[in-house]
Formats: structure tokens, C-alpha cells, sequence
């Protein structure tokens, strides 16, 4: 008899963003929602470089054409893109990956979460908590058992006293949704205990563009012999803009065994098996963008989503609503304490329903977010500027 595959029914209700979007709905289907702003979700709001939207016109040329149409591109992407990110991406930081090690992908949400395809079930998996909901949410589904940690730092000392012992570890640096990041030290501890007690590292760098402070790794490859251990996630969504027309890449290095069995091609195996490859389209929009030497016009826009979230973090700062004194801004999010020690979900209807702001509750991200918020840098400065004015004397 057919059967539901019965992990689902241990997932939260719903995911934390389609539950926000649930509550956006209904409150515009009851308000004026011309006065709402939304600093939820990450979702950028400038619109595409114009290297891109040239690369768009291109590909749509290239396509419009007999001669130079093409139909399904190879399931992990064209080599004309690939050979752009290597040697923008990569080469620049010494670090070698060949292009049957990049694998070219609508997104790095769906990369990591169907990853877990080619490994066997109950496995043991590490998350930090908080962090992006979607680790946990596809080990639920996959029945992995997942143990939390609190820090970097709880992790690295559980690893050196073998107090824990795992088949993968998630890292996301810069952190979503608290925006810190790993240092060099403590990503050298990770992968010299990956070699010693043999798990994979899953490393998602989404937000690797919007880190100021010059030490800290952009690339878990940085690190000597991370290639033996380490799979890393990226994606074009915040770096790009390309939220709307979807591109990221996962690099599955060569190296990576388990029991002689080559995860990079089961990884190819799956890729072959189950996608058709990336949009023509999106491909060539940051093919255009790397091509023609304009990776500044993302970084005006990227430095733009950073202003933004310096001038919450510094509104939030005085409030005293930040707890780690010391964090800088490296990441496009904004994680504060609620006020009068509100849970998070009421913090959000507070805000909701007296200020007319939306921004996503911390507990959305893990147990440790409860009493947390966030706020998106990647709002308009107008909306950014305006929310700050509405709650500059309410807080
Ligand atoms: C976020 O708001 O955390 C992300 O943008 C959501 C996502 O990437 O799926």
C-alpha cells in the first residue's frame, strides 16, 4: 500500500517565509497596504545591472537565431559561464577548481536541500541555531538526526573533546540570520576535524559578497585541504539580483570520497538524472556581467542592501536592541532583541499591527532565535529610512 513519507508530518506547519507571506496577505486583504513595508524576507529591490539586462538581450538574440539557437543546455550549466566564475570567483584567491567540479543550478536552496539524495538516511547532521530554516527543515524530511549547536566556538569544543560525532555539518558564513561570520582560525579547526573524524561540510557562502571585514573567508577553500571535505553552496539571488530570474552554483569537489565512492559523480548522477540545466537566459545575464569586466555595478548594489543594513544596525544599536556589541556589519540582515522581552511572533504582530512594518520573527530560525528578530537590509532606502522614522521614538 502506498505510503506518505511520514518525516513530514514532523515539519513545523509551515515554512517560515510561506507563513509570513500568508500574514502579508491577510493583513493587505484588511488594510491599506500602500502604507506597509517590508523588511521580511530577503528578497532584493533594485533591479538588474545593466550588464545583465544586456546579457538578457543577447541570449534572447542568440536564441531568436537559427544559427545560433540551442535547446537544453548540459544538466551543471555551459562552460562559457563556468570558465567566468573560476576564474573571477576562484583563481583570484588561489584556489583551483576544475569545471567538472562546478555544477551550475537554478538555486542553492534546492542544491542543498536535494543533495542529501546521494547520501544514505539516518545520518547525523550539525546546524547552528539559529540559522536559515531550510537545513533543518530538509533533514526533517530526509529522517536524518540533527543535533544543534549554539556557536562556532560550542562546536569547535565539542569536536575537540569528541563530544559529538557527525556524518555533516551545515555552516552558513556570513550567518543568516544573525549576520556573523566564521574566521579563519575556527574554519581551519573545521576542516583539519573533518579530516579526522570524516564528515562532509556543507559551506553556504549565499552571502559572501556583502563581508567588510578583509579576514574572513569568502570561500571555505581558502582553507589548505578543504577540497577533501568541504561542498560549497552559492548563489546569485542577493550577490546578482537574480531573484527573480534564479541562478546559483554548488562546487562538488573532485576529491571528496566516501568508502571509494566519488560524491562528485554521484552528485553528476543525480544532476544528470534529475535537471535539464539552468535558463539560457540567466546564464548569459551573468555571463554578460563577468565577461565585460562589470562586477562593480553589483557591488554598487551591494553596497547599497550593506548601507541600508548599517543604518538599521546602527538605529537598533542605540536602542540597545543589539545583543553582541562587537558585530560589525557583514551580512544583509539586521538581528535585534524584541522589546519588554516580547516572544517573536507577537514582537511581529506588534510591529504589524502598531507600525504597519513586517520583519521575520528569530524563532523562525531555531529555538535560540526566540526573543529575536530580523530586519532585511535589501528593502529600499526609502522604506529602510521610513521604518526607522516610524519606530524612532516608539521602541
Ligand atoms: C531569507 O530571507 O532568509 C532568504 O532570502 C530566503 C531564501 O533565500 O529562501
Amino acid at each position: 500500500m502506498i505510503k506518505t513519507n511520514n518525516n513530514y508530518l514532523n515539519l513545523k506547519n509551515n515554512y517560515l517565509f510561506a507563513k509570513i507571506a500568508s500574514e502579508k496577505k491577510k493583513y493587505i486583504s484588511k488594510n491599506n497596504s500602500l502604507e506597509l513595508i517590508d523588511l521580511s524576507i530577503g528578497d532584493v529591490t533594485l533591479p538588474l545591472v545593466k550588464s545583465a539586462t544586456e546579457g538578457i538581450e543577447k541570449a534572447k538574440n542568440l536564441l531568436s537565431n537559427i544559427e545560433t539557437f540551442e535547446g537544453y543546455p548540459p544538466s551543471s550549466g555551459h562552460s562559457f559561464l563556468k570558465e567566468q566564475i573560476i576564474n573571477n570567483d576562484y583563481f583570484p584567491k588561489n584556489i583551483s577548481i576544475n569545471e567538472d567540479e562546478l555544477f551550475i543550478s537554478d538555486s542553492s536552496k534546492s542544491d542543498i536541500s536535494n543533495i542529501l539524495d546521494i547520501f544514505s538516511s539516518n545520518l547525523t547532521v550539525a546546524i547552528q541555531d539559529p540559522v536559515y530554516p531550510v537545513y533543518v527543515d530538509s533533514n526533517v524530511m530526509a529522517g536524518n538526526n540533527i543535533i544543534y549547536f549554539n556557536s562556532i566556538e560550542e562546536l569547535i569544543l565539542k569536536l575537540e573533546n569528541q563530544e559529538i560525532n557527525l556524518d555533516i555539518l551545515y555552516l552558513c558564513s556570513p550567518n543568516n540570520p544573525t549576520g556573523d561570520v566564521i574566521t579563519k582560525d575556527n574554519l581551519e579547526k573545521i576542516v583539519m576535524y573533518a579530516h579526522k573524524y570524516n564528515y562532509i561540510i556543507f559551506f553556504d557562502s549565499a552571502y559572501e559578497a556583502f563581508i567588510q571585514n578583509k579576514d574572513i573567508p569568502h570561500s571555505i577553500y581558502e582553507i589548505d585541504n578543504a577540497k577533501d571535505v568541504a561542498i560549497e553552496f552559492r548563489s546569485f539571488s542577493k550577490t546578482a539580483g537574480f531573484t527573480p530570474i534564479r541562478l546559483s552554483y554548488t562546487i562538488v569537489p573532485e576529491n571528496i570520497e566516501i568508502n571509494n565512492i566519488s560524491v562528485n559523480s554521484l552528485f553528476k548522477r543525480l544532476k544528470n538524472t534529475k535537471y535539464n540545466g539552468p535558463s539560457f537566459l540567466s546564464e548569459y545575464a551573468i555571463y554578460n556581467v563577468y565577461k565585460t569586466n562589470n562586477l562593480q555595478e553589483l557591488y554598487t548594489n551591494i553596497n547599497y542592501y550593506i548601507e541600508n543594513t548599517k543604518l538599521l544596525f546602527d538605529f537598533f544599536k542605540s536602542k540597545g536592541l543589539i545583543d553582541n556589541k562587537d558585530i560589525t556589519v557583514n551580512s544583509p540582515y539586521v538581528w535585534i532583541k524584541t522589546i519588554d522581552n516580547m516572544n517573536s511572533w507577537d514582537f511581529f504582530y506588534y510591529l504589524l499591527d502598531n507600525f504597519m512594518i513586517l520583519g521575520t520573527p528569530g524563532s523562525g530560525f531555531g529555538k535560540n532565535g526566540e526573543g529575536h528578530f530580523r530586519f532585511t537590509g535589501f528593502g529600499t532606502r526609502e522604506n529602510t529610512l521610513k521604518a526607522i522614522e516610524r519606530l524612532k521614538d516608539k521602541l
